[in-house]
Protein backbone atom coordinates (compact mmCIF):
# COMPACT_ATOMS: atom_id res chain seq x y z
CA UNK A 1 0.00 0.00 0.00
CA UNK A 2 1.38 3.62 -0.70
CA UNK A 3 4.08 4.90 1.85
CA UNK A 4 2.86 8.66 0.52
CA UNK A 5 0.21 8.27 2.97
CA UNK A 6 0.37 7.54 6.53
CA UNK A 7 -2.58 5.93 7.46
CA UNK A 8 -3.46 2.40 7.94
CA UNK A 9 -6.37 -0.44 6.77
CA UNK A 10 -8.83 -1.79 8.98
CA UNK A 11 -8.79 -4.99 8.46
CA UNK A 12 -12.93 -6.33 9.21
CA UNK A 13 -14.40 -9.95 9.52
CA UNK A 14 -17.62 -11.15 7.40
CA UNK A 15 -19.98 -8.31 6.53
CA UNK A 16 -18.88 -4.36 6.70
CA UNK A 17 -20.53 -2.81 10.14
CA UNK A 18 -20.83 0.49 9.60
CA UNK A 19 -22.55 1.21 12.97
CA UNK A 20 -19.39 -0.73 15.09
CA UNK A 21 -17.05 1.58 13.40
CA UNK A 22 -18.71 4.74 14.27
CA UNK A 23 -18.30 3.44 17.54
CA UNK A 24 -14.82 2.73 17.56
CA UNK A 25 -13.61 5.58 16.18
CA UNK A 26 -15.25 7.58 18.18
CA UNK A 27 -16.90 9.62 15.88
CA UNK A 28 -19.03 11.36 18.87
CA UNK A 29 -16.39 13.24 19.69
CA UNK A 30 -15.23 14.58 16.57
CA UNK A 31 -17.12 17.43 14.87
CA UNK A 32 -15.97 16.84 11.02
CA UNK A 33 -17.15 13.73 8.88
CA UNK A 34 -15.38 10.76 7.54
CA UNK A 35 -15.21 8.80 4.72
CA UNK A 36 -15.48 5.08 5.02
CA UNK A 37 -13.73 3.57 2.32
CA UNK A 38 -13.97 -0.21 1.82
CA UNK A 39 -11.53 -1.11 -0.75
CA UNK A 40 -13.01 -4.82 -0.72
CA UNK A 41 -15.55 -3.14 -3.08
CA UNK A 42 -13.06 -1.84 -5.32
CA UNK A 43 -11.48 -5.10 -5.28
CA UNK A 44 -14.89 -7.05 -5.99
CA UNK A 45 -15.85 -4.40 -8.76
CA UNK A 46 -12.48 -5.65 -10.54
CA UNK A 47 -13.16 -9.16 -10.39
CA UNK A 48 -16.86 -8.43 -11.78
CA UNK A 49 -15.51 -6.01 -14.83
CA UNK A 50 -12.84 -9.29 -15.47
CA UNK A 51 -15.44 -12.34 -15.50
CA UNK A 52 -17.99 -9.86 -17.63
CA UNK A 53 -16.18 -8.46 -20.26
CA UNK A 54 -13.06 -10.51 -20.37
CA UNK A 55 -11.81 -9.13 -23.27
CA UNK A 56 -11.64 -5.46 -21.93
CA UNK A 57 -8.85 -3.71 -19.95
CA UNK A 58 -10.06 -1.08 -17.47
CA UNK A 59 -7.91 1.82 -17.45
CA UNK A 60 -9.48 3.56 -14.18
CA UNK A 61 -9.75 7.53 -15.01
CA UNK A 62 -8.18 8.43 -12.20
CA UNK A 63 -9.77 12.19 -12.33
CA UNK A 64 -12.85 9.98 -10.62
CA UNK A 65 -11.22 9.70 -7.11
CA UNK A 66 -7.30 9.96 -6.98
CA UNK A 67 -6.87 8.70 -3.50
CA UNK A 68 -3.63 7.04 -3.93
CA UNK A 69 -4.96 4.27 -2.09
CA UNK A 70 -7.42 3.52 -4.83
CA UNK A 71 -5.09 3.57 -7.76
CA UNK A 72 -2.52 1.84 -5.58
CA UNK A 73 -5.23 -0.92 -5.34
CA UNK A 74 -6.32 -1.14 -9.26
CA UNK A 75 -2.79 -1.08 -10.27
CA UNK A 76 -2.15 -4.12 -7.85
CA UNK A 77 -4.87 -5.43 -9.56
CA UNK A 78 -3.05 -5.18 -13.09
CA UNK A 79 -5.58 -2.44 -14.35
CA UNK A 80 -4.51 0.14 -16.36
CA UNK A 81 -5.09 4.09 -16.01
CA UNK A 82 -6.40 7.20 -18.06
CA UNK A 83 -5.02 10.27 -17.15
CA UNK A 84 -5.96 13.99 -17.89
CA UNK A 85 -2.76 16.08 -16.75
CA UNK A 86 0.63 15.90 -16.34
CA UNK A 87 0.23 15.38 -12.27
CA UNK A 88 -2.19 12.19 -12.87
CA UNK A 89 0.47 11.24 -15.32
CA UNK A 90 3.27 11.49 -12.68
CA UNK A 91 0.88 9.99 -9.37
CA UNK A 92 0.18 6.80 -11.60
CA UNK A 93 3.86 6.67 -12.32
CA UNK A 94 4.99 7.41 -8.69
CA UNK A 95 3.07 4.05 -7.40
CA UNK A 96 5.35 2.24 -9.97
CA UNK A 97 3.06 1.74 -13.02
CA UNK A 98 4.97 1.65 -16.41
CA UNK A 99 3.55 4.15 -18.85
CA UNK A 100 2.25 1.50 -21.38
CA UNK A 101 -0.34 0.98 -18.89
CA UNK A 102 -1.30 4.48 -19.12
CA UNK A 103 -3.45 6.32 -21.69
CA UNK A 104 -3.61 10.20 -22.00
CA UNK A 105 -7.07 10.31 -22.45
CA UNK A 106 -8.02 14.41 -21.89
CA UNK A 107 -8.18 15.55 -26.06
CA UNK A 108 -6.90 18.82 -25.16
CA UNK A 109 -3.34 19.38 -23.68
CA UNK A 110 -1.24 21.54 -22.66
CA UNK A 111 2.05 21.57 -24.59
CA UNK A 112 3.97 20.85 -21.14
CA UNK A 113 1.92 18.22 -20.32
CA UNK A 114 2.92 16.32 -24.21
CA UNK A 115 6.22 17.33 -23.37
CA UNK A 116 5.91 15.43 -20.30
CA UNK A 117 3.85 12.88 -21.24
CA UNK A 118 6.83 12.75 -23.91
CA UNK A 119 9.51 12.90 -21.61
CA UNK A 120 8.01 9.78 -19.28
CA UNK A 121 7.71 7.71 -22.39
CA UNK A 122 3.27 8.13 -21.95
CA UNK A 123 2.84 7.24 -25.98
CA UNK A 124 -0.84 6.80 -25.95
CA UNK A 125 -2.82 10.22 -26.57
CA UNK A 126 -6.79 11.01 -27.32
CA UNK A 127 -7.43 13.30 -29.97
CA UNK A 128 -10.21 15.05 -31.70
CA UNK A 129 -9.16 17.55 -34.10
CA UNK A 130 -6.88 18.83 -36.09
CA UNK A 131 -5.07 21.73 -34.21
CA UNK A 132 -4.61 19.63 -31.39
CA UNK A 133 -3.47 16.90 -33.60
CA UNK A 134 -0.98 19.41 -34.97
CA UNK A 135 0.40 20.69 -31.65
CA UNK A 136 1.11 17.35 -30.53
CA UNK A 137 2.73 16.83 -33.82
CA UNK A 138 5.11 19.58 -32.78
CA UNK A 139 6.04 18.61 -29.63
CA UNK A 140 5.79 14.50 -29.41
CA UNK A 141 5.47 13.64 -33.34
CA UNK A 142 6.20 9.92 -32.16
CA UNK A 143 3.24 9.42 -30.07
CA UNK A 144 0.45 7.83 -30.79
CA UNK A 145 -3.17 8.95 -31.75
CA UNK A 146 -6.07 7.57 -30.72
CA UNK A 147 -8.76 9.64 -32.62
CA UNK A 148 -12.04 10.34 -30.15
CA UNK A 149 -15.42 10.50 -32.05
CA UNK A 150 -18.97 11.68 -30.75
CA UNK A 151 -21.21 9.09 -29.60
CA UNK A 152 -23.58 9.63 -27.24
CA UNK A 153 -26.43 8.16 -25.19
CA UNK A 154 -29.39 9.36 -24.44
CA UNK A 155 -29.60 9.42 -20.94
CA UNK A 156 -26.51 9.92 -19.25
CA UNK A 157 -25.74 11.90 -15.75
CA UNK A 158 -22.93 13.49 -16.68
CA UNK A 159 -23.01 14.21 -21.02
CA UNK A 160 -19.73 15.00 -22.65
CA UNK A 161 -20.85 15.30 -26.18
CA UNK A 162 -21.35 19.25 -26.41
CA UNK A 163 -17.30 19.24 -25.09
CA UNK A 164 -15.14 16.58 -27.15
CA UNK A 165 -15.52 14.43 -29.75
CA UNK A 166 -15.33 14.55 -33.07
CA UNK A 167 -18.46 14.00 -35.90
CA UNK A 168 -17.16 10.72 -36.93
CA UNK A 169 -19.04 11.03 -40.16
CA UNK A 170 -18.59 14.69 -41.01
CA UNK A 171 -15.04 15.18 -38.93
CA UNK A 172 -12.91 12.08 -38.46
CA UNK A 173 -11.45 11.79 -42.08
CA UNK A 174 -9.68 14.96 -42.03
CA UNK A 175 -7.77 13.60 -38.37
CA UNK A 176 -7.21 10.21 -39.38
CA UNK A 177 -5.85 11.75 -43.29
CA UNK A 178 -3.99 14.63 -41.54
CA UNK A 179 -1.93 12.38 -39.01
CA UNK A 180 -1.06 10.11 -42.29
CA UNK A 181 0.16 12.77 -43.91
CA UNK A 182 2.29 14.04 -41.01
CA UNK A 183 3.42 10.55 -40.44
CA UNK A 184 1.74 9.68 -36.91
CA UNK A 185 0.30 6.73 -36.17
CA UNK A 186 -3.28 6.73 -35.51
CA UNK A 187 -3.77 3.39 -33.76
CA UNK A 188 -7.35 3.33 -32.56
CA UNK A 189 -10.50 5.08 -31.47
CA UNK A 190 -12.36 6.37 -28.65
CA UNK A 191 -15.79 7.69 -27.46
CA UNK A 192 -17.19 8.29 -24.57
CA UNK A 193 -21.02 7.45 -24.43
CA UNK A 194 -21.32 10.37 -21.09
CA UNK A 195 -20.95 9.52 -17.29
CA UNK A 196 -23.45 7.42 -15.62
CA UNK A 197 -24.95 6.10 -18.53
CA UNK A 198 -28.33 4.22 -18.43
CA UNK A 199 -28.75 3.83 -22.48
CA UNK A 200 -26.97 0.44 -22.61
CA UNK A 201 -27.68 0.23 -26.81
CA UNK A 202 -25.63 3.42 -26.76
CA UNK A 203 -22.35 1.30 -26.59
CA UNK A 204 -23.19 -0.58 -29.76
CA UNK A 205 -24.32 2.50 -31.52
CA UNK A 206 -20.59 3.90 -30.90
CA UNK A 207 -18.57 0.40 -31.56
CA UNK A 208 -20.24 0.10 -34.74
CA UNK A 209 -19.37 3.32 -35.66
CA UNK A 210 -15.82 2.55 -34.07
CA UNK A 211 -15.56 -0.38 -36.61
CA UNK A 212 -16.53 1.86 -40.00
CA UNK A 213 -13.41 4.51 -38.84
CA UNK A 214 -11.22 1.46 -38.13
CA UNK A 215 -11.70 0.54 -41.55
CA UNK A 216 -10.87 4.09 -43.01
CA UNK A 217 -8.00 4.22 -41.01
CA UNK A 218 -6.71 0.73 -42.26
CA UNK A 219 -7.22 1.63 -45.97
CA UNK A 220 -5.20 4.97 -45.32
CA UNK A 221 -2.36 3.01 -43.94
CA UNK A 222 -2.42 3.04 -40.01
CA UNK A 223 -1.76 0.33 -37.77
CA UNK A 224 -5.10 0.46 -36.12
CA UNK A 225 -5.22 -2.09 -33.22
CA UNK A 226 -7.08 -0.16 -30.19
CA UNK A 227 -10.86 0.42 -29.57
CA UNK A 228 -11.57 2.44 -26.15
CA UNK A 229 -14.43 2.56 -25.43
CA UNK A 230 -14.43 5.58 -22.66
CA UNK A 231 -16.30 5.56 -19.25
CA UNK A 232 -20.05 5.55 -18.33
CA UNK A 233 -20.28 2.50 -16.27
CA UNK A 234 -22.30 3.02 -13.34
CA UNK A 235 -21.08 2.29 -9.90
CA UNK A 236 -24.57 1.36 -8.17
CA UNK A 237 -26.32 -0.15 -10.11
CA UNK A 238 -25.02 -3.81 -10.82
CA UNK A 239 -27.74 -4.45 -13.06
CA UNK A 240 -27.11 -1.97 -15.97
CA UNK A 241 -23.49 -2.50 -15.83
CA UNK A 242 -24.49 -6.45 -17.06
CA UNK A 243 -26.36 -5.18 -19.45
CA UNK A 244 -23.85 -2.87 -20.48
CA UNK A 245 -21.41 -5.57 -20.59
CA UNK A 246 -23.56 -8.16 -22.47
CA UNK A 247 -24.07 -5.03 -25.56
CA UNK A 248 -19.75 -4.16 -25.34
CA UNK A 249 -19.19 -8.00 -25.77
CA UNK A 250 -21.41 -8.88 -28.30
CA UNK A 251 -20.80 -5.59 -29.93
CA UNK A 252 -17.09 -6.12 -30.46
CA UNK A 253 -17.97 -9.80 -31.83
CA UNK A 254 -19.74 -8.89 -34.47
CA UNK A 255 -18.50 -5.05 -35.78
CA UNK A 256 -15.19 -6.07 -35.23
CA UNK A 257 -15.31 -9.91 -36.53
CA UNK A 258 -12.34 -10.98 -37.91
CA UNK A 259 -10.28 -7.36 -37.32
CA UNK A 260 -7.71 -7.88 -34.53
CA UNK A 261 -8.51 -5.34 -31.92
CA UNK A 262 -7.07 -4.29 -27.96
CA UNK A 263 -10.01 -3.28 -26.23
CA UNK A 264 -10.04 -1.22 -23.29
CA UNK A 265 -12.13 0.72 -21.16
CA UNK A 266 -11.75 3.46 -18.92
CA UNK A 267 -14.31 3.51 -16.10
CA UNK A 268 -14.40 5.89 -13.53
CA UNK A 269 -17.17 5.87 -10.88
CA UNK A 270 -17.93 2.03 -11.60
CA UNK A 271 -15.07 1.45 -9.49
CA UNK A 272 -14.87 3.50 -6.79
CA UNK A 273 -18.84 5.28 -6.49
CA UNK A 274 -19.79 1.94 -4.17
CA UNK A 275 -17.06 1.87 -2.38
CA UNK A 276 -17.42 5.17 -0.23
CA UNK A 277 -19.70 5.94 2.61
CA UNK A 278 -19.57 9.58 4.26
CA UNK A 279 -20.85 9.55 7.72
CA UNK A 280 -22.10 12.97 8.66
CA UNK A 281 -23.33 13.99 12.43
CA UNK A 282 -26.07 16.55 13.11
CA UNK A 283 -24.76 18.94 14.83
CA UNK A 284 -27.87 21.85 15.01
CA UNK A 285 -31.37 21.45 14.12
CA UNK A 286 -34.47 23.79 13.85
CA UNK A 287 -38.19 23.18 13.61
CA UNK A 288 -40.55 25.14 11.09
CA UNK A 289 -43.94 25.16 12.19
CA UNK A 290 -47.08 26.50 10.49
CA UNK A 291 -49.28 29.24 11.76
CA UNK A 292 -50.91 26.74 13.98
CA UNK A 293 -48.25 25.68 15.41
CA UNK A 294 -47.92 22.48 13.59
CA UNK A 295 -44.31 20.64 12.68
CA UNK A 296 -44.15 21.30 9.10
CA UNK A 297 -40.15 20.38 8.58
CA UNK A 298 -37.42 19.54 10.41
CA UNK A 299 -33.91 20.94 9.54
CA UNK A 300 -30.78 19.48 9.68
CA UNK A 301 -27.62 21.37 9.85
CA UNK A 302 -25.04 18.40 9.38
CA UNK A 303 -20.80 19.22 9.15
CA UNK A 304 -20.28 18.31 5.14
CA UNK A 305 -21.91 20.16 2.91
CA UNK A 306 -22.74 21.15 -1.02
CA UNK A 307 -18.99 22.89 -0.89
CA UNK A 308 -17.64 19.84 0.19
CA UNK A 309 -17.92 16.11 -0.48
CA UNK A 310 -21.25 17.04 -1.86
CA UNK A 311 -20.40 19.16 -4.47
CA UNK A 312 -21.04 16.28 -6.77
CA UNK A 313 -25.02 17.55 -6.19
CA UNK A 314 -23.78 20.18 -8.58
CA UNK A 315 -21.18 18.59 -10.85
CA UNK A 316 -22.39 14.89 -11.04
CA UNK A 317 -25.89 15.29 -10.79
CA UNK A 318 -26.48 12.26 -7.96
CA UNK A 319 -29.59 11.16 -6.16
CA UNK A 320 -28.19 11.39 -2.59
CA UNK A 321 -29.81 8.36 -0.29
CA UNK A 322 -29.57 9.15 3.13
CA UNK A 323 -29.19 6.44 5.92
CA UNK A 324 -29.60 7.24 9.64
CA UNK A 325 -29.29 4.72 12.27
CA UNK A 326 -31.95 4.65 14.71
CA UNK A 327 -33.25 1.25 15.49
CA UNK A 328 -36.77 1.60 16.62
CA UNK A 329 -38.82 4.63 14.15
CA UNK A 330 -42.05 5.18 15.62
CA UNK A 331 -42.49 8.76 13.18
CA UNK A 332 -40.85 9.93 10.26
CA UNK A 333 -40.73 13.68 9.80
CA UNK A 334 -40.25 15.57 6.37
CA UNK A 335 -36.60 16.71 6.85
CA UNK A 336 -34.03 19.03 5.20
CA UNK A 337 -30.62 18.16 5.73
CA UNK A 338 -28.43 21.77 5.28
CA UNK A 339 -24.70 21.03 4.75
CA UNK A 340 -22.77 23.42 6.93
CA UNK A 341 -21.32 26.64 5.35
CA UNK A 342 -22.78 30.23 5.14
CA UNK A 343 -24.88 29.94 2.13
CA UNK A 344 -28.29 29.01 1.82
CA UNK A 345 -27.10 27.06 -1.70
CA UNK A 346 -25.49 24.46 0.52
CA UNK A 347 -28.31 22.29 0.59
CA UNK A 348 -27.78 18.28 0.53
CA UNK A 349 -31.53 17.14 0.07
CA UNK A 350 -34.84 18.01 1.33
CA UNK A 351 -38.35 16.26 1.51
CA UNK A 352 -36.90 12.91 3.02
CA UNK A 353 -38.73 11.23 5.73
CA UNK A 354 -36.49 10.80 8.90
CA UNK A 355 -37.14 10.00 12.57
CA UNK A 356 -36.90 12.98 15.10
CA UNK A 357 -33.12 13.34 15.03
CA UNK A 358 -31.26 14.89 17.63
CA UNK A 359 -27.45 16.46 17.80
CA UNK A 360 -24.89 14.29 17.84
CA UNK A 361 -27.11 11.46 16.03
CA UNK A 362 -25.43 10.18 12.55
CA UNK A 363 -26.51 10.55 9.11
CA UNK A 364 -24.64 7.97 6.40
CA UNK A 365 -24.39 8.40 2.94
CA UNK A 366 -23.46 5.59 0.65
CA UNK A 367 -22.33 5.78 -2.79
CA UNK A 368 -20.30 8.86 -2.15
CA UNK A 369 -16.63 7.56 -3.94
CA UNK A 370 -16.98 9.20 -7.44
CA UNK A 371 -16.76 13.22 -8.21
CA UNK A 372 -16.33 13.59 -4.60
CA UNK A 373 -12.84 13.91 -3.01
CA UNK A 374 -11.00 15.72 -5.62
CA UNK A 375 -13.35 18.66 -6.30
CA UNK A 376 -14.20 19.17 -2.32
CA UNK A 377 -12.84 22.51 -1.07
CA UNK A 378 -12.62 23.92 2.25
CA UNK A 379 -14.91 26.81 1.99
CA UNK A 380 -15.63 28.75 5.39
CA UNK A 381 -12.86 26.49 6.97
CA UNK A 382 -14.59 23.47 6.98
CA UNK A 383 -11.93 20.54 6.52
CA UNK A 384 -12.96 18.38 4.03
CA UNK A 385 -13.30 14.75 5.29
CA UNK A 386 -10.65 12.45 5.65
CA UNK A 387 -10.85 8.86 4.88
CA UNK A 388 -10.73 6.03 6.89
CA UNK A 389 -10.01 2.86 4.64
CA UNK A 390 -11.26 -1.02 5.41
CA UNK A 391 -10.79 -4.38 3.72
CA UNK A 392 -12.20 -7.52 4.75
CA UNK A 393 -9.46 -9.70 6.68
CA UNK A 394 -9.96 -12.72 3.72
CA UNK A 395 -8.98 -10.41 0.98
CA UNK A 396 -4.89 -10.65 1.88
C1 LIG B 1 -12.07 10.85 -21.03
C2 LIG B 1 -12.83 10.27 -19.89
N1 LIG B 1 -12.72 8.94 -19.67
C3 LIG B 1 -13.34 8.34 -18.64
C4 LIG B 1 -14.13 9.08 -17.78
C5 LIG B 1 -14.78 8.35 -16.64
O1 LIG B 1 -16.13 8.27 -16.82
P1 LIG B 1 -17.04 7.40 -15.85
O2 LIG B 1 -16.82 7.88 -14.48
O3 LIG B 1 -18.41 7.65 -16.36
O4 LIG B 1 -16.68 5.97 -16.03
C6 LIG B 1 -14.33 10.46 -17.99
C7 LIG B 1 -15.21 11.24 -17.13
O5 LIG B 1 -15.43 12.39 -17.28
C8 LIG B 1 -13.64 11.06 -19.08
O6 LIG B 1 -13.74 12.38 -19.32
Amino acid sequence: MPTAVSQTINFYKGKFQLKNEIKKFNLKNMDEALNICDLTTVINKFYTWKQLMPNVTPYYAVKCNDDPYIIKTLADLGAGFDCASKNEIKQVLELGVSPERIIFANPMKATSHIEYAKSENVTDSTVDNEFELYKIFKSFGESNVVLRFLSEAENALCPLGDKFGCDAFEDAAAVILLAGSLGMNVIGVSFHVGSGCSDYPAYERAISTGAQLFKFGKLIGHHMTLLDIGGGFPGDNDAMFAKIARVVNSSVDKYFKGIPVRVIGEPGRYFVAAAYTLVCKVYSKREIRDTDGRLKKIMYYINDGAYGTFNCLLYDHINIKAIHFESEVKETFNSLIWGPTCDALDKICDNLYLPNLKEGDFIAFPNMGAYTIPTASPFNGFSVPKTRYFLRSDFL
